[in-house]
């Protein structure tokens, strides 16, 4: 199919603006989920549904069938986050856009446009291979949909193998295979201080302030050497090994080149004695996502907030759970709370984190494919995201491909996220090559 065609497609796909965290957004996660069956159905699949929900449904397909040949379970996500803040995108978010050679849109690297490479590669090439597909429209939101499915109907992973390709390249021209996905335990915390707000002239001086105390809370649960301070928090975590540290070093990662221009910030934090990628890929984190409450609003009030939350994530690394984890939470923000302050903690999601054996056959085929695509092979990586249902995939046995096409700086979650075209053309004719490696290599 003609480039431009594709790129008319892909459009309509990212015009939808399924951001799955949102309920206003309800009927458009249905939308892209529709999208998706149409595709599938186009594709030859004999059975498309959705699956667990009516307006953010798994979709589920089938087919095309070929007897006897291996099974592959391709995993991804029509569901977006949040588009915010609308204002510094150079074009709206659900209008994309291509400039430079790269598309802008919300999804188009996360993880809509590696969905369309999925289904694209198939098209037309009819590779000896038997599909089935596990889209879902909740990955942005802890896939609950997709885990209670998995929990009820397990055999849906039953496959030769896995591929998910929701991750990018760790350097334009390096493609990579993921050993690791942290996992994630996304919270609220909420302080009290008062039964309601007060004029802050009448009580200010001598009644408590829930911002304040808040602001306190949180610099207590991580210092300012960028330690968490939740009592067993790091007491699974296990080093990398010397050689994975030292492969590491061979990566085309610079720590300088990554704050001036990924960060562009001015300094880079965390835990001094740990390299950055270190940092990034085998170190939990705590993350302040916003704070919410008090006045907010145009103008000026005095007053003072008897109730603010906090917005927050850890990103946990293997051997930590999400249980133990939200269990040391609840008690370390117990135990720092003052007594005058009511402070609770609530739950929102989360996901254990993963890691793959990746000596299979079929990720060595997934090399190959990129090698006589792009001319380099995969080099084995660690992520800092997550998705959540990647260690459900893997647990009937199947080897689980960890992969992606997009570049590290597409600004994921972001203003003016992008993937760039020669990622998309490129990312078609890997899957599509892969395909027909994994059918070859069973004949
Ligand atoms: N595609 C990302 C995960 C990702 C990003 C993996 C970068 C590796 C590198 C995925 O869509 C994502 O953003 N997941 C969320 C999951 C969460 C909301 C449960 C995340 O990591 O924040
Ligand atoms: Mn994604
Ligand atoms: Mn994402």
């Amino acid at each position: 199919m003609d480039r431009e065609q594709l790129l008319r497609e892909l459009s309509e796909f990212l015009r939808i603006p399924s951001v799955s965290t949102l309920t206003a957004h309800n009927e458009d996660c249905r939308h892209a989920a529709e999208w998706v069956a149409a595709e599938l159905r186009r594709l030859g699949c004999h059975d498309v549904q959705f699956l667990g929900s009516d307006t953010h449904p798994v979709v589920w397909g089938q087919g095309p069938e070929v007897p006897g040949a291996p099974t592959l379970l391709l995993y991804g996500h029509y569901d977006v986050q949040p588009p915010d803040p609308l204002a510094e995108w150079t074009t709206p978010p659900f209008e994309p856009t291509v400039r430079d050679g790269r598309v802008y849109a919300r999804g188009s690297a996360d993880d809509k446009g590696q969905v369309f490479c999925l289904l694209k590669a198939i098209d037309g090439a009819k590779p000896p291979v038997n599909f089935r597909f596990l889209i879902e429209g909740e990955e942005e939101f802890g896939s609950k949909v997709l885990f209670d499915l998995l929990r009820r109907e397990p055999e849906r992973v039953n496959a030769d193998a896995v591929l998910v390709a929701d991750m990018s390249y760790v350097a334009p021209g390096w493609p990579a295979i993921y050993t690791t996905l942290r996992g994630l335990c996304y919270a609220e915390i909420t302080v009290r201080t008062a039964k309601s707000d007060l004029h802050s002239g009448e009580y200010g001086g001598a009644a408590p302030n829930a911002h304040e105390e808040l602001c306190r809370l949180l610099g207590r649960l991580k210092g300012e050497d960028g330690k968490v301070n939740i009592p067993g928090f790091y007491a699974p975590v296990k080093r990398p090994s010397k050689a994975e540290l030292a492969a590491w070093k061979k990566l085309p990662f610079n720590e300088k080149d990554f704050l001036t221009k990924r960060v562009q910030g001015k300094k880079l934090l965390g835990l001094k004695k740990y390299s950055v990628l270190e940092r990034l890929w085998a170190l939990p984190t705590f993350e302040i996502h916003g704070i919410l409450g008090g006045f907010t609003g145009e103008g000026a009030k005095t007053v003072i907030p008897a109730e603010a939350t906090a917005k927050v994530s850890m990103r946990l690394v293997p051997n930590q759970t999400l249980k133990a984890v939200e269990r040391q939470l609840a008690a370390a923000v117990k135990r720092l709370a003052p007594s005058y302050v009511t402070a609770s903690v609530r739950f929102l999601h989360g996901a254990d984190p993963a890691q793959i054996e990746v000596d299979a056959a079929p990720f060595k085929l997934l090399g190959q494919a990129f090698k006589q695509v792009t001319g380099r092979s995969t080099v084995p990586a660690r992520a800092g995201g997550s998705i959540p249902v990647v260690p459900a995939l893997a647990s009937a046995g199947a080897p689980v491909i960890l992969t992606g096409i997009g570049l590290p700086d597409d600004r994921l979650h972001a203003p003016n996220e992008k993937l760039d075209l020669k990622q998309l053309w490129e990312g078609i004719d890997v899957f599509r090559r892969f395909y027909e490696l994994l059918g070859a290599a069973s004949e």
